[in-house]
């Protein structure tokens, strides 16, 4: 079948085309229909199914004689080692965990956080959680303590897991002090905290609160799969918004199940036996979807990196990676290629490696700038999918879907929308717009199962963010315009957030620290066209009246302040001192027009600028800290 016949199919029986799509999962109870939609606009899909995620991932597997397989291999170039685990064996360590965690009084609807690096125990973690119906929420490492205390009050965990340390290049990130001072800070402690120590930092535990993860699984009572509703949240995923306060996107376990599968094969092109590859971080979505659950739930082989595209220890890491596990799709974020390309123009070092087993390159998390694309074309001669989606989502809003067609690839297009996507591109009134019009864009409800049916505690929030701009729709944040074929073009967000390296962030949530830096009377965070990360965050501070302190140091202490309280991976590194920031006349601070003089973009001075002269301020002050870039 053809790609628009799918997608076609898709539209003319959407519900038809789910309860398919579920018959490839394994069910204690099989769902009586696909739509839940009594509480609409609130969706829910397969909600009377019974089943178990971990039983999908992992036990099916090894009933149906793939216990031998490896399920999960570990590459860490940063500690030099390799390891693999087959789903056997990963049955018996999950089982084991979640006997450990049950007999300490972990069950069905208990959130648990997981705060570790890029080592399986991290997917153990998880899927132990899944086995006993318990809500994980992963935490990504490079988020300091203050952002892990803020999840914990918001999920309220009975445990917490967590692992001694993390591992940057020539760095190690201590990630236990950085727990008990969460813990500390948190309004909600956890009844108790599981500690993997690694053997490159062992951490010290509180007696009766932090217990060792292999002694606190001795003598247990290995853990069987607890069958769970359809509805059921397997996770909350906390996500940068416009406000400091992270969105908790929570995600049902019968969907996540149903689309993650289908995508394995129908855009990945994976099905069981494969090595599938998804270079990010189990803190992200990604790595939920397509490090952890997607290629389990499909059977394949998934990779645990350890490491960078660069410097770990050079740009042919990823290509080694490739030839010695024999990876048949690979994603990453542009970002990374673009740290590859810099090292490495012409691409020799690929040439140093036998990649032959690769058959596709997806690339997302970011805007695939065509130039990167151009690159990695020319170099891999292979397809080079972009793929466009969102941690609410879960899985690819549109691609050019492999396992069903290989479709002409326009560069700068994540291409199509996926069955289950009906995206239309809207003006401010909500009325769609013709092709090659910018416009927000927004997805016609109900949006496809896997996707987020509400936010963790915060139904309004949910509402207020998703759905109250364009009834009837859910409004991605994102804009953009579809060409003539349907090809759809991602250019912008319309809020305040930014993408960092791949990694989605607040600038609302820096400016409130920033804010509560006490010479600070105001403050403003943009993001600023890079060429390695694609966007930097840049303050833009004004002293309290009275203040005649350096403002080098100012500075410095702000940067220092945004490190520590959110964490490295903002990557606020760039800041100055302003007498004035421009507003209209309503007070409304005018980002876009900052982020226009600062990447050297032509603007139109906004009708509505209460005092235009400070546009020339800010011009001067920008240009002192080398913006735009020459
Ligand atoms: N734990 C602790 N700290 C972390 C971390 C983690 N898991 N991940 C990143 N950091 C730190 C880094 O060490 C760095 O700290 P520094 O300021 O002391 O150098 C900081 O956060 C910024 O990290 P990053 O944005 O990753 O920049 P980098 O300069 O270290 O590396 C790239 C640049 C392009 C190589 C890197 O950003 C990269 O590989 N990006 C791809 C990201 C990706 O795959 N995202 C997928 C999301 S779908
Ligand atoms: P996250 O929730 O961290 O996955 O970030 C999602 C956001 O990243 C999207 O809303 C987009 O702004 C951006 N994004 C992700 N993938 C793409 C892509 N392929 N093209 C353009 N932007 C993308």
């Amino acid at each position: 079948m053809a790609y628009k016949d799918v997608y076609a199919a898709w539209k003319n029986d959407p519900e038809g085309f789910w309860m398919q799509a579920a018959n490839a999962i394994d069910w204690d109870r099989p769902p009586s229909k696909a739509l839940f939609d009594e509480g609409a606009p609130i969706y829910e899909w397969f909600s009377d199914a019974m089943g178990n995620a971990c039983w999908n991932a992992v036990d099916r597997h090894v009933e149906a004689g793939r216990g031998n397989q490896l399920a999960i291999i570990h590459d860490s170039p940063i500690t030099h080692s390799t390891k693999g685990i087959t789903y056997a064996e990963l049955r018996d360590r999950v089982a084991s965990l979640a006997g450990a965690l049950r007999a300490k009084g972990v069950g069905k609807g208990d959130r648990v956080i997981i705060y570790m690096p890029m080592i399986p125990e991290a997917l153990e973690a998880m899927l132990a959680c899944a086995r006993l119906g318990a809500i994980h929420s992963v935490v990504f490492g490079g988020f300091a303590a203050h952002e892990l205390a803020v999840r914990i009050d918001d999920a309220k965990p009975k445990a917490i897991i967590a692992a001694s340390c993390g591992l940057e290049p020539g760095r190690v990130v201590h990630y236990k002090p950085l727990l008990d001072k969460a813990i500390e800070h948190a309004t909600h402690k956890p009844a108790f905290t599981v500690i993997f120590q690694r053997e490159q930092e062992v951490a010290k535990l509180i007696e009766g609160r932090d217990f060792a993860w292999h002694s606190f699984q001795y003598g247990v009572e290995p853990a069987e799969c607890v069958p769970v509703e359809g509805n059921h949240p397997a996770y909350v995923l906390y996500t940068s918004g416009t406000t400091g306060a992270p969105k908790g996107v929570v995600r049902h376990t019968a969907g996540h199940m149903v689309a993650l599968n289908w995508t394995m094969k129908n855009i990945y092109n994976i099905e069981a036996g494969d090595v599938f590859w998804a270079a990010s971080d189990v803190g992200w979505v990604v790595g939920h979807s397509y490090i952890c659950y997607a290629p389990l739930i499909a059977g394949a082989t998934t990779i645990v990196f350890e490491g960078k595209p660069v410097g770990t220890p050079d740009a042919g890491t990823f290509w080694r990676v490739i030839q010695n596990h024999k990876v048949k799709s690979f994603f990453t974020a542009p970002t990374a290629l673009r740290a590859i390309k810099r090292e490495d123009p012409e691409g020799k070092l690929i040439g140093d490696y036998n990649i032959r087993s690769l058959q596709a390159l997806f690339l997302a998390g970011e805007r695939a700038d065509p130039d990167t694309v151009k690159w990695a074309q020319r170099h891999l001669r292979l397809p080079v999918v972009d793929h466009w989606w969102q941690t609410e989502t879960g899985w690819p809003i549109a691609a050019n879907p492999l396992g069903i067609e290989e479709l002409e690839t326009k560069v700068g297009s994540p291409s199509v929308a996926m069955p289950g996507y009906d995206v239309q591109v809207l003006d401010e009134g909500g009325h769609p717009v013709a092709p090659g019009t910018l416009g927000a864009i927004a997805i016609k409800l109900p949006l496809p199962p896997g996707t987020l049916p509400t936010l963790w505690n915060a139904e309004d929030r949910f509402r207020k963010s998703y759905l109250t701009q364009f009834p009837g729709h859910y409004e991605t944040g994102d804009a953009g315009y579809v060409d003539e074929d349907g090809y759809l073009y991602i250019m912008a967000r319309t809020d305040d957030v930014i993408n960092v390296a791949g990694h989605r962030l607040s600038t609302g949530a820096m400016e409130e620290v920033l804010a509560s830096h006490p010479d600070v009377a105001e403050c403003a965070v943009i993001g600023v066209a890079d060429e390695l990360k694609g966007q930097m965050p840049l303050g833009l501070l004004c002293l309290n009246k009275g203040t005649n302190r350096p403002h080098e140091a100012v500075v410095a202490e702000c940067v220092k302040l945004v490190r520590d309280q959110i964490g490295p991976v903002a990557a606020f590194k760039l800041a100055c001192v302003v007498d004035r920031l421009p507003k209209t006349r309503s007070g409304k601070i005018l980002r876009a027009t900052m982020v226009k003089i600062a990447d050297g973009q032509e603007f139109k001075i906004p009708a509505t600028i209460d005092d235009p002269a400070i546009l020339d301020e800010i011009a001067v002050a920008l240009k002192a800290l080398g913006y735009p870039e020459a």
